[in-house]
């Protein structure tokens, strides 16, 4: 009965949105934890956005009305449609609602991208470090698939913790299927170094991003001859919680590198993986 209910939820909820303008149909829904789903939606043909961007997405409520939120976009420039990596809040305004979209459903997506997490907004380096947590990875998934980042850094490293190991599986299979994928994988060779690890559930690897990156951990284990970055070649970008952010931020003031934007490029950016 309440697989029922839910259906015809959803199924009321697709035909709202088809009246609406910017509604896009999902192709893809892929559930990975009761907290964590993965969707894919057609692309809006005039929509143009650098890998790393977010948009608004949204669905109508009970009234019509859209509840929007901001959310990366989690699949690179190139690509004909528009991948999503999303929690879902249970008493969430939009993600207790998102949760049950199927494909065929339609969302509400609008069309103009932003964000600071782009490989313009950095100055020339050599090696990039991509520090995640939670559902941050997701403009990370779309930096890590374009053929630029390979271009412009020797070396990649993409930091992914969370607090249990079912978490970071869509991470996982993404990363892992990167050096065979028959477009990306020539660019990205072996310059990316996936360093998952988790705080609360036994792993090969544990720890909080910013203890493994201050202990030296993490530079010891992927060898890469320092203890430390060094802003002469070292950039970071920088996705998380609010304290994720402000204490990884410390950490990089703390060896030299500086936040730069669009408008100023310097050596680390930063942005909110969501507002709590
Ligand atoms: C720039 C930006 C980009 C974002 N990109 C994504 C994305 O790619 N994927 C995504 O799932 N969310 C993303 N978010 C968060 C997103 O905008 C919503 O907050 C989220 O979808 C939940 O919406 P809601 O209406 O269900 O609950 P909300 O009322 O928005 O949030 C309720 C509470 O849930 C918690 N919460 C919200 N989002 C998350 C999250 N992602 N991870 C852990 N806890 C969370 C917070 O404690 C928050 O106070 C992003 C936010 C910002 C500011
Ligand atoms: N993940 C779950 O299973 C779960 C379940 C129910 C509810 N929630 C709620 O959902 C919200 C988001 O949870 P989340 O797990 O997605 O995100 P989160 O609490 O930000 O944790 C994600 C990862 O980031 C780490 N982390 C948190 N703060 C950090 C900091 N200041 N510096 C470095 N690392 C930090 C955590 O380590 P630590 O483990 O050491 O904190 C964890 O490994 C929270 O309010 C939480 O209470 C989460």
């Amino acid at each position: 009965m309440k697989q029922m209910n839910e259906q015809t939820a959803v199924t009321q909820t697709a035909a709202q949105v088809k009246t609406l303008p910017d509604a896009q149909t999902v192709t893809d829904v892929r559930h990975y934890t009761d907290r964590l789903f993965y969707f894919r939606v057609t692309r809006p043909r005039t929509l143009r956005f650098r890998s790393g961007e977010f948009v608004m997405i949204g669905l109508p409520d009970d009234n019509g009305k859209p509840i929007m939120r901001a959310y990366s976009i989690a699949s690179p420039a190139w690509d004909e449609g528009l991948d999503f990596y999303s929690i879902k809040v249970q008493d969430g305004p939009l993600t207790s609602r998102l949760q049950h979209i199927q494909p065929g459903d339609q969302i509400i997506l609008k069309p103009k991208p932003v964000g600071t997490l782009v490989l313009d907004a950095l100055l020339p380096g050599k090696r990039l470090w991509l520090l995640a947590t939670g559902t941050g990875i997701a403009p990370f998934a779309s930096l890590m698939r374009d053929p630029d980042t390979y271009e412009r850094y020797d070396q990649v490293i993409m930091m992914h913790t969370c607090r249990e190991v079912a978490e970071l599986e869509y991470g996982r299979e993404l990363i892992e299927s990167l050096p065979e994928d028959p477009l990306i994988g020539e660019f990205v060779g072996d310059k990316l170094k996936y360093y998952p690890a988790t705080t609360r559930e036994d792993f090969r690897t544990m720890g909080r991003v910013t203890d493994n990156l201050t202990s030296g951990k993490v530079f010891a284990e992927l060898g890469l001859g320092c203890a430390k970055m060094d802003p002469a070649v070292d950039r970071a970008m920088v996705c998380g919680s609010l304290e994720f952010n402000k204490d990884i931020m410390a950490i990089l003031d703390g060896w030299g590198l500086r936040e730069g934007a669009n408008s100023e490029p310097a050596e680390y950016v930063v942005e909110k993986a969501f507002v709590g």
